[in-house]
């Protein structure tokens, strides 16, 4: 979906002034694109699982509305002021908010890296798919999925080509195929989730796995719960990264920010609620652990597939869809950097793709390894993947949220705040007050406290 942003990045280097979006489509699928992704069908139910099902998602929904929508927002309105690479931005409304943008940067390394290990997994079981998957007996797919996650070699190929797909289409930066075929595949995929729903919902004990994954037991809710909860906002609506500062800034000054922003959110929930739906009724009519961890889906999935007519080409068309999915995330992952590569370190867009995608790809070996034989390797009391996705979502993505509110709060003018939010007063409404005072004297707050408690100052 990032094509036709690609193109921008690109004639920004020889035309003045710089290129926009030229549909409001354009930029709320690309954004859209960035946010639905494994976030919400592979992070979002393991997440669930593990964290007591319905409390967890009850709080998902509050940080979400309170923080999510606003922060979403936050970063359009800073990225479209700005319109430049994310560190531009920022350093057009204070030179001590740089740091923000060099944030992201390095963050979108270490999430680029486990993501596409991630990727490689879809992959793979696209080609199971049509190679056996379902044809795994229902007790024995656990086995079989952790005796692909754990070896040392196979996901490393898969790894491979989830990432240098990645790299092609953001190298190339043209093509025209993503977003065309984004407005195709974004819903078949809500097709297939709709399928899935009623499958699952008709399997004998469902009903159990609704009233886990719906039904809040508020005494499950701990400071751990709300750091969890929080860090799968941003993660799932792509905040934190300054990825949507990024997108914004090639987006014309005409369109409606608060509406883009709600569309998105609203979109990226809906498919993280589905999959839920899919999930857990599955996980507990074929008896499986709901809180077992990255694998859920994984696990869950192939069971219910097995139990439907044609349940190979089922299997084989949701696990290419999620991946596609993965993918129009992954670039826009990748986008973030390397628009910052060409226009200040003025790397070609080709160079730039390789180098950053190369080196998370080395990064993500060792995320890949440590599902299996590096599993006992532990820093900071963690291990690889769980540090690496623990940091981003938890601490630095949170971290740059808090900025990001600061920053629209306190040091850029409340005038221009929102001039740029109403496109010159375009869309004006009380909700832009709302949405101010909100960013100014409420999400400081809860973020500072999820931040503090996220590295283990603030203790509950
Ligand atoms: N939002 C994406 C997903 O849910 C992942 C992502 C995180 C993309 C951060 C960009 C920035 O899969």
């Amino acid at each position: 979906m990032s094509t036709s942003l690609n193109k921008k990045v690109e004639s920004n280097l020889d035309t003045q002034p710089r290129d926009q979006f030229k549909s409001k489509l354009g930029f709320i699928l690309a954004s859209a694109g960035s946010a639905v992704g494994l976030g919400n069908i592979w992070r979002f139910p393991y997440l669930t699982g593990a964290n007591g099902g319905g409390a967890f998602v009850m709080l998902y929904l509050l940080v979400l509305v309170v923080v999510g929508v606003s922060l979403l927002l936050v970063e359009f309105s800073i990225g479209r002021n700005g319109k430049a690479n994310a560190i531009d931005s920022y350093a057009k409304i204070s030179k001590n908010f740089k740091w923000v943008g060099y944030l992201g940067v390095f963050t979108a390394f270490i999430i680029l890296s486990y993501y596409s290990v991630v990727g490689g997994w879809t992959i793979y079981y696209t080609l199971k798919s049509v190679t056996g998957l379902t044809a795994v007996p229902a007790d024995q797919i656990g086995a079989f999925f952790g005796g692909f996650i754990g070896n040392p070699f196979l996901p490393l190929v898969f790894h491979a080509i989830f990432m240098f797909a990645t790299i092609y289409i953001v190298a190339k930066g043209i093509s025209g195929g993503i977003e065309k075929y984004n407005k195709i595949l974004m819903p078949a995929l809500f097709i297939m989730l709709f399928i899935l729903v009623a499958r699952a919902l008709t399997l004998p004990g469902a009903a159990k796995g609704l009233n886990f994954y719906l039904n809040p037991d508020f005494s499950k809710i701990t400071m751990g719960t709300l750091v969890a909860a929080c860090g799968q906002v941003f993660f799932s609506l792509s905040i934190g990264l300054s990825g949507m500062v990024t997108y914004a800034s090639y987006l014309s000054s005409e369109e409606n920010l608060a509406q883009s922003a709600v569309t998105v959110a609203f979109t990226d929930t809906l498919v993280a609620f589905l999959a839920g739906l899919i999930i857990f009724p599955a996980a507990f009519a074929f008896g499986l652990e709901p809180g077992q961890g990255p694998g859920l889906v994984f696990i869950t999935l192939p069971t219910v597939f097995a139990q439907m007519p044609m349940g190979a080409l089922f299997s084989f068309l949701f696990f290419a869809l999620l991946a596609i999915a993965a993918l129009t995330s992954s670039i826009s992952i990748l986008e973030m950097p390397v628009s910052y590569f060409i226009e200040k370190l003025k790397f070609t867009r080709q160079k730039a793709a390789w180098a950053i995608g190369g080196i998370s790809y080395v990064l993500g070996i060792a995320v890949s390894l440590s599902f299996g034989m590096w599993g006992d390797v532990k820093i900071f009391g963690k291990g690889i993947f769980d540090l690496f996705d623990y940091f981003s979502s938890n601490i630095s993505l949170p971290l740059s949220g808090l900025a990001c509110a600061i920053i629209v709060g306190f040091v850029w003018k409340k005038q221009d705040v929102l001039k740029e939010v109403s496109s010159n007063g375009k869309y004006s409404g009380g909700y832009l007050n709302a949405w101010y005072n909100l960013t100014k004297y409420v999400i400081p707050v809860i973020l500072a406290v999820v931040f503090l408690s996220s590295i283990g100052i603030l203790k509950f």
